[in-house]
C-alpha cells in the first residue's frame, strides 16, 4: 500500500515534506520515483493530467489537493470504483475569509478607483460606503461560503447565501434553489462560491447579472466556468454591473492579450483567494489513508452524483 502524488505542475516539495513529516509510515511517491504501480492504493492529486490514473490499477482512494473536485471530474478516464474525497481545512477557509472581506472592503472604500486616480495625478473624492449599508449575497453557501458568510456578518455587512438546502447559521439569511431571484435582487455585492457542475457552469451571465440591484459589484473566487467572459463585458458596458473582482478563469493562466487585463473595472489576482497549505491539510491525508487501510469511513468524501 502506497499513496501517490500527482500535479500537472509538478510542485511535489512542499507535500512531501509535510507528509513526512507526519511520520506517519505512509510510503509517498511521485509518478517520477514510483517503481512498483501496483502498490499505489491512494492517490492525491492536483489537476492530474488526464489518464495519469489508468497506470494504477489498485486505487481506492484520490483525493484533491484542493477543495475544488472539477479537475477530477474533468478526467475521462477517472475510475468508477474509487472513493474521491477533497480538502476542508481551517486555514483554506480562514485565507477565503480573508481574501473576499478585502475584495469587498476595497471595493466600497473605492480603493481601486483611487488607485488608478494616483497614477492619473488626480483628487477627486466621492462618497464612499459604510458596511452596515452594503448588502452581500454568497452564491454557494458550503463550507467557504458559510465561512466567509459569518466573517462578513461580523465585521456588519447585511449577509445572505444561496445553496441547494436550507441552512441555518445566525443572522445570514439563506436561500434555496427555486429562491434565486430573490436572493439576487438584495446581493449589492455578489460572490460566486460554488463548485463547478453542470448546473453551474455559466451561471454567472447577463440573465443573472439584469436580476441584481443596480451597479452591483461580483466577486468570482471559485472558477472561471462559471462565468460567462461576454457576459461581463456586456453587463459592465450596459452599467447593470460597476466592476468585478476576478480570481479564476476559463483558461489560467490568464491569456496575455485578454480584454480583461486593460479593464479599470476589472481587478484581477491569479487563482491566490486561498491556496491548500500542504502542512495544514497532511494531517487529513494521513488520517483518510489510515481509514482506508481500516476500511473505515473517509473524511471529506466528494458526492459523484452531485459532482461536488
Ligand atoms: P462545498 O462545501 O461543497 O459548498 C458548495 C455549496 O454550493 C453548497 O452549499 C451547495 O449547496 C451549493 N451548490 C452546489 N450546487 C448548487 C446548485 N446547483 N444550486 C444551488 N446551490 C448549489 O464547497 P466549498 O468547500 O465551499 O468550495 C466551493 C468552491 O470554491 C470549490 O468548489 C472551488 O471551486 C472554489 N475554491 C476556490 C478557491 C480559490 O482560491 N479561488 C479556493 C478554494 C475553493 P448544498 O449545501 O445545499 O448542497
Ligand atoms: C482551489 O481552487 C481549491 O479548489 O482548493
Amino acid at each position: 500500500m502506497a499513496l501517490l502524488l500527482i500535479r500537472s505542475d509538478k510542485n511535489y516539495d512542499s507535500w512531501l515534506k509535510a507528509l513526512t513529516d507526519q511520520n506517519s509510515g505512509v510510503q509517498v511517491y511521485t509518478p517520477e520515483t514510483v517503481e512498483n504501480p501496483v502498490e499505489i492504493t491512494m492517490a492525491l492529486t492536483w489537476k492530474a493530467p488526464k489518464g495519469s490514473f489508468s497506470n494504477y490499477p489498485n486505487l481506492k482512494v484520490i483525493g484533491s489537493m484542493g477543495a475544488g473536485v472539477d479537475h477530477l471530474f474533468d478526467d475521462p478516464s477517472l475510475p468508477q470504483n474509487v472513493t474521491l474525497t477533497r480538502v476542508v481545512d481551517e486555514k483554506l477557509s480562514s485565507d477565503m475569509q480573508e481574501f473576499v472581506l478585502a475584495r469587498c472592503l476595497n471595493h466600497i472604500k473605492d480603493l481601486e478607483y483611487y488607485s488608478h486616480l494616483q497614477q492619473q495625478v488626480d483628487w477627486s473624492p466621492k462618497q464612499y460606503r459604510r458596511v452596515a449599508d452594503v448588502s452581500v449575497g454568497i452564491l454557494g453557501f458550503g463550507t467557504l461560503g458559510q465561512a466567509v458568510g459569518k466573517k462578513l456578518a461580523n465585521v456588519g455587512f447585511k449577509v445572505s447565501g444561496w445553496s441547494h438546502t436550507r441552512k441555518e447559521v445566525s443572522g445570514i439569511k439563506s436561500y434555496t434553489t427555486a429562491e434565486l431571484d430573490s436572493f439576487l435582487a438584495t446581493s449589492e455585492i455578489l460572490i460566486c462560491l460554488l463548485p463547478l457542475t453542470d448546473q453551474t457552469r455559466n451561471i454567472l451571465n447577463l440573465e443573472l447579472f439584469r436580476k441584481l440591484p443596480e451597479k452591483a459589484y461580483l466577486i468570482n473566487v471559485a472558477r472561471g466556468g462559471h462565468l460567462n467572459e461576454a457576459d461581463l463585458i456586456a453587463a459592465l458596458e450596459e452599467g447593470l454591473l460597476s466592476g468585478a473582482a476576478l480570481d479564476v478563469f476559463n483558461r489560467e493562466p490568464l491569456p496575455k492579450d485578454h480584454k480583461f487585463w486593460k479593464r479599470n473595472d476589472i481587478s484581477i489576482t491569479p487563482h491566490v483567494a486561498s491556496m491548500s497549505s500542504a502542512g495544514s491539510v497532511a494531517p487529513q491525508v494521513v488520517e483518510n489513508y489510515h481509514r482506508m487501510e481500516y476500511g473505515s469511513e473517509l473524511m471529506n468524501v466528494v458526492s459523484r452524483e452531485k459532482k461536488y
